[in-house]
């Protein structure tokens, strides 16, 4: 016991003074203030270790120890005492606070994906499942990548389809993420299979056009790429993307950078084919054009069009996303009203 090994009458004292203090302070500030009395380098404890020097040699290891002694059992009984002090804090500062801990919590308010994010996502799982990579370019072009080397220079006519954002002669917001098939060729050798969503900028703004927009491009270029190839990859595509029952058609159309080249019309989601008014009666939706490489841009861009054929399309994301999830009118994607974007939770 502690108490047998107290050496002076002073350290005993001292020891049971300590005690009291300990006992009597009601607060962690007053507990603190115990501390320093009887720890700290000023304290009455400390001052008799200091004496040591004057006790007499034979007495000194057994007044050390004692000291020490006394000083540790000062420290635990402190911090025994600050323990007990906490908790009686604790408990009177939540009955104060008059929290009912057992009431269920707010809700934080959760977000939610963009309806063009999951599609994009949904898209991007599809076709890496299909073996593409996906590739990027940037959004601000030069006329280079997006008309020229697509077989579409200054005097041809199909300049003019598009209203493109200028923003100096030769620099411009891409009308097309058929610029990432141009990126992609000038890097890379075939076998090429990729896809390439992305946003697209032109001058137009209606129910069913924005201003920016977004499409994603795909070109596979190898040795004996076929159209029939073409048409499984996108019907396959449409049968995941939409359900197994929405087939897919193919109309002549016209791109500078494919030849043939046509537009890609799936099974109407809603009315599957009788006519109803998202189709406008005609039982098919639009969803982009498609076709193969034309041999001037492989030529244009240095791929032997005798040795290598590709296919490539482009699909409006934008539009896929209105199909998959019933959204009437595009404006809607880039409103951002919480009540609209809420419901893709
Ligand atoms: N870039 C075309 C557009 O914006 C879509 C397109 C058509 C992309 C045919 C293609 C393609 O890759 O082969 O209207």
């Amino acid at each position: 016991m502690i108490r047998d090994k107290i050496v002076t009458a002073e350290l005993e004292q001292i020891f049971r003074q300590a005690l009291q203090d300990i006992r009597d302070a009601s607060t962690l500030h007053d507990l603190q203030q115990v501390k320093a009395r009887y720890l700290g380098k000023k304290s009455l404890i400390m001052a008799l270790l200091r004496q040591l020097g004057s006790v007499p040699p034979e007495e000194r290891p057994a007044f050390g120890k004692a000291v020490n002694e006394a000083k540790q059992k000062v420290a635990d009984l402190i911090e025994e005492h600050q323990l007990l002090l906490q908790e009686k804090l604790y408990k009177s500062e939540l009955a104060a606070s008059q929290i009912d801990i057992t009431m269920p919590g707010k809700r934080s308010g959760k977000g939610s994906l963009h309806p063009i994010t999951l599609a994009w996502q949904e898209i991007e799982d599809i076709f890496l499942s299909m073996g593409f990579d996906i590739a990027e370019g940037p959004d601000i072009e030069d006329e280079f990548h997006n008309f020229d080397a697509l077989n579409t220079p200054a005097d041809h006519p199909a300049r003019n389809l598009s209203d493109t954002f200028y923003i100096d002669n030769d620099v411009l917001l891409r009308t097309q993420t058929s610029t990432v098939q141009i990126r992609v060729m000038e890097k890379f050798k075939p076998p090429i299979r990729i896809i390439s969503p992305g946003s697209c900028y032109r001058n137009e703004n209606d129910a069913s056009h924005s201003p920016m927009f977004h499409q994603v491009e795909a070109l596979v270029v190898d040795v004996g790429v076929t159209f029939l190839q073409l048409r499984d990859v996108l019907q396959e595509f449409v049968r995941r993307m939409f359900g197994e029952t929405i087939d897919t058609r193919f109309r002549p159309h016209y791109f500078p950078f494919t030849e043939p080249s046509a537009e890609l019309d799936i099974r109407c989601v809603k009315c599957l084919g009788t006519g109803c008014n998202l189709c406008k009666g005609s039982g098919w939706l639009e969803m982009g054009g498609a076709g193969m490489v034309d041999p001037n841009v492989f030529q244009m861009i240095g791929i032997d069009p005798e040795k290598f054929t590709g296919y490539a399309f482009g699909l409006g994301i934008d539009r896929i996303a209105m199909v998959k999830y019933n959204i009437p009118d595009m404006r809607l994607l880039f409103e951002n009203d919480v009540r609209f974007l809420k419901q893709f939770r």
